[in-house]
């Protein structure tokens, strides 16, 4: 979910709902705003879009205060009911959360024992009914009482009708930024929100609350000292988040792709001594030549980018290396080793599954270190250090950009890694030229659009498809197989080839896409002969290999991708999966940048 609010001098609702926009990727099933006018507030909620709710505010809405929400259903449907801002029964306090209140089914029966009458399925109800029913003077006041008796994480962002001149706002465990303008400030989820009016803001902590006015702000925390926090600048262009003419989000960013991977590997590649240097790690060659095992987490397509990083430490440094994902790591008691390096892959950095997985290493006593694409977001602040991945924002739904740069990130780590281990000078040289070369082979990927949209259209016929990849290809198949499914909604499984003859091959008939990744290496032959016995039961295969891969006279469809080194063939098989999957979309009509159910950032459990 995101938040957003204003107070200044205009009227508060347009800057509400374009804020509400650039947030739409946390989550969009459902949305509204609350403005505080001379006869109190108005509260307008609406199912689906942005635009839905835009379409559904009266004209003239003047208020200079306003808070808004887009959500993206946890606790009850996406009905208007539960759309936020919630309000006190006496319409007074409205509020917009985001996070989970884990005692919020205790907090209802006893508001409920005392008559108070609740209008949704939501957690969020119940803080605004507390607020309301404090006897503090202040708002400050009454919402620091709600928040002693609640626990669980939250964004939020109160306003009082009785106290028309502030917005409240509160953390813990969900991102909550303020943004200082002239005469009006803003808060958001996420700074995206805020770089057209300003690139001065504050990151509020965990614990920490703030009254945000038109002249300002003060934060304090949960004994109401003081924080004193003070506004530091950003990097973020406006610019960055428009669409410049592309149809999609997605398309731009896939197209980005070539200039925002040279991005991540410019200034840390050292010639010198044919390795990589990556100074926020904060760890010395000492302390990382002591880990005897490298963990990746990360959720959704980063766990599968992890894979990819952790097959290339493998390689590369030798030292035992998996993934895991992020989302069931802390559920299992993991065993946290103090001589295994743990690095946790997001690009938001406010995935919860995975920021809780942070906390779990930290507080068990383990070294965890990022790979992050928004800078200052709740994981980047919390790992030990990192590598920051310069993809720049990412807007669609489906990471495309972000992953490439997750991977080029972990091939210049691995070789950090190998060359404090036994990776030769040579072979250090072999895998930093190939780095550099990696952008302009995205290119030559990119060029060949027009055929991989051809093979799209076979793609989107098909009710299921199978993706298989062998050993580092396998995080190919698993990442291609998860695109197809998020933004063409066809079925899509990913194997290990070697694992199709044993139970899957079952399912191969004319009917079944087998995608194959099938990489001029030395295991061709044995993925040839897999495509073989696919195309032995009838069917239909897509090839995404290298020229020098020799396919006999089967009949296979064939994209080819530039040859890279070995270790580092993944990051470019992977590109023509995210065209695959978005020109299928497209043939199929659906939302490509905003599929159904999903949010690019899930910020809760
Ligand atoms: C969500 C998105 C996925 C994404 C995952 C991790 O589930 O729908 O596309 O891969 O979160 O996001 P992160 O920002 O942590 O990389």
């Amino acid at each position: 979910c995101g938040i957003v609010g204003y107070i200044g001098d205009h009227a508060a609702a347009p800057y509400v709902i374009e804020g509400l926009k650039t947030l739409e990727y946390r989550g969009y099933d459902s949305a509204g705003i609350a403005v505080l006018g001379s006869k109190g507030a108005t509260i307008v909620r609406s199912v689906g879009r942005i635009r839905d709710l835009e379409a559904k505010l009266p004209k003239r809405l003047t208020g200079k205060v306003g808070i808004g929400h887009t959500r993206w259903a946890t606790h009850g449907p996406a009905t208007t009911d539960n759309a936020h801002p919630h309000t006190s029964a006496d319409g007074r306090i409205a509020l917009v959360h985001n996070g989970i209140i884990d005692n919020a089914a205790t907090l209802r029966t006893k508001l409920m024992a005392a008559g108070v009458p609740f209008t949704s399925d939501t957690d969020t109800e119940v803080v605004a009914h507390l607020i309301a029913r404090s006897d503090a003077d202040t708002l400050e006041g009454a919402v620091l009482d709600a928040l002693a008796q609640i626990t669980g994480t939250y964004a939020l962002a109160v306003t009082d009708s009785g106290h028309p001149d502030r917005i409240v706002i509160a953390r813990n465990g969900s991102p909550l930024i303020i943004g200082v303008g002239e005469k009006e400030t803003l808060i958001a989820s996420d700074a995206a929100a805020l770089v057209r009016h300003t690139t001065r803001v504050v990151h509020l902590d965990d614990g920490e609350l703030a009254t945000v006015t038109a002249g300002g702000f003060h934060t304090f925390d949960r004994e109401a000292n003081d924080t004193g926090r003070e506004p530091v600048e950003i990097d973020l262009a406006a610019t960055d988040l428009e669409l410049t003419g592309h149809a999609h989000y997605m398309y731009k960013e896939i197209l980005e792709q070539p200039e925002r991977a040279a991005a991540v590997i410019r200034g840390r590649l050292d010639a010198r001594f044919a390795t990589a240097r990556l100074n926020g790690l904060n760890l010395s060659p000492r302390e990382l030549r002591a880990f005897r095992r490298v963990k990746f987490l990360g959720c959704g397509s980063a766990y599968y980018v992890g894979q990819i990083g952790a097959q290339l430490i493998e390689d590369l440094a030798r030292i035992p290396a998996d993934a895991e994902p992020a989302s069931e790591f802390r559920y299992r008691n993991p065993i946290i080793e103090p001589d295994t390096l743990y690095v946790v892959v997001s690009q938001s950095g406010e995935t919860a599954d995975t920021a809780f997985a942070v906390q779990e290493i930290k507080r068990k006593g383990g070294t965890v270190i990022g790979a992050v694409n928004v800078v200052g977001s709740t994981i980047a602040r919390e790992v030990d250090g990192g590598i920051y991945l310069h993809a720049g924002p990412e807007i669609a739904v489906a990471s495309t950009k972000a992953l490439t740069n997750m991977a080029m990130a972990f091939g210049m780590f691995a070789l950090h890694l190998g060359r404090l281990h036994d990776l030769s000078y040579a072979d250090g040289e072999r895998i930093s030229n190939a780095l550099k070369a990696i952008p302009e082979q995205i290119q030559e990927i990119l060029d060949s659009e027009p055929a991989i949209a051809a093979i799209a259209q076979r793609v989107a016929k098909a009710e299921n498809a199978f993706f298989i990849g062998r050993v580092r290809q396998y995080p190919v198949a698993r990442e291609g197989a998860q695109k197809l499914k998020e933004i063409s909604y066809v079925h899509a499984e990913a194997y290990p080839t070697s694992e199709l003859k044993h139970g899957p091959l079952a399912l191969i008939d004319p009917a079944m896409l087998t995608v194959a990744v099938v990489p001029d290496d030395e295991l061709a032959s044995r993925n040839i002969a897999a495509v073989e016995q696919v195309r032995a039961r009838g069917g239909e295969v897509v090839a995404i290999t290298h020229e020098a891969v020799e396919f006999g006279t089967m009949a296979i469809e064939r994209i080819v991708v530039p040859k890279t080194e070995p270790e580092l063939d993944p990051i470019l098989l992977i590109i023509p999966t995210q065209l695959l999957a978005y020109h299928a979309a497209l043939v199929l009509g659906h939302d490509v940048d905003k599929p159904r159910n999903l949010a690019k950032s899930v910020t809760v459990e």
